[in-house]
């Protein structure tokens, strides 16, 4: 009981907090919280259409969402948080808004550096890097090495990276190696497939939230995905708040996970 209470009082510790926000940290279960949290960042363009303004805007107000939502998860215990920042079909859009998006990544790991490393939190990515930008590149790089011993809350930003895309080269990988005889085919099973995957050595989603009113998985997480507890909201992200989190959290919190069978058993 004590101890409950301690976790909650440490959850709902932050300035500001509505009486709304409030509750609903205290309905959280400390116990039950998710460890891997993934999040398709939907809507930034809508938002900035509804108001007038450039898309750009849309995108920059996105990145407010991201920095609460990281220190939320953060101060909430998560151990991993999947934003898709950037997937490998977004390199269709106009050259200015993809320069719009590698320029906000690199103003946003340059500002909030600091700050992430003093959470705790490290930076990882999964994705194509190789075929970003140098200086989006650079800064993951340094965001990546500098944060590389903390061990609160891992972000992984999904930049150029796709699913499908992702499986592809884990395929292709897994038949090198079965050529070069480091790996018998008949050992090949879904533990080794995950450890040929961008996200090896992290646990798969336990909740997938996509904000904007759109249900579609859009080529994320496909395979890691396959047991995740789908949340979704009207809400566009730039509008996406420490509260939405929270309901998706307790909202996941009341759900069976079943895996397939017919208690909780897996987890
Ligand atoms: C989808 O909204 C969002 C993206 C393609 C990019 C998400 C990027 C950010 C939140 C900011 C930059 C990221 C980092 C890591 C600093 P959309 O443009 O498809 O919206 P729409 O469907 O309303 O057009």
């Amino acid at each position: 009981m004590v101890r409950e209470w301690l976790s909650v009082l440490r959850l709902g510790k932050h300035k500001n907090n509505s009486p709304e926000v409030e509750d609903l940290y205290k309905s959280l279960d400390s116990d039950k919280m998710p460890v891997h949290i993934a999040i398709i960042m939907d809507g930034n363009g809508r938002w900035a259409t509804r108001r007038g303004l450039p898309r750009a805007l849309g995108h920059r107000a996105g990145v407010e969402s991201l920095r609460e939502i990281v220190k939320t998860c953060s101060s909430l215990g998560v151990g991993f948080l999947t934003v898709y920042a950037f997937s490998t079909e977004n390199w269709k859009r106009p050259a200015e808004e993809v320069t719009t998006l590698m320029d906000l990544l690199v103003e946003y790991l340059n500002k909030e550096l600091k700050e992430l490393h003093h959470n705790n939190v490290r930076v990882k990515t999964i994705g194509r890097i190789d075929e970003l930008p140098a200086k989006a590149r650079d800064a993951l790089e340094v965001a990546a090495a500098e944060t590389s011993q903390n061990t609160g809350l891992t972000l992984n930003l999904a930049l150029n990276y796709g699913g499908r895309n992702e499986i592809t080269e884990a395929v292709k990988q897994i038949g090198r190696d079965a050529s070069a005889g480091v790996l018998n085919p008949d050992d090949i099973d879904e533990n080794i497939i995950s450890k040929y995957l961008y996200t090896a050595g992290m646990p798969d989603p336990d909740l997938l939230i996509r904000p904007s009113g759109e249900q579609r998985i859009s080529n994320f997480l496909l395979w890691q995905a396959a047991y995740a507890e789908f949340w979704y909201c009207p809400v566009l992200w730039p509008d996406f708040r420490r509260k939405h989190l929270l309901e998706a959290v307790i909202d996941y919190q009341n759900r069976q996970r079943r895996f397939g069978g017919l208690h909780h058993s897996k987890k």
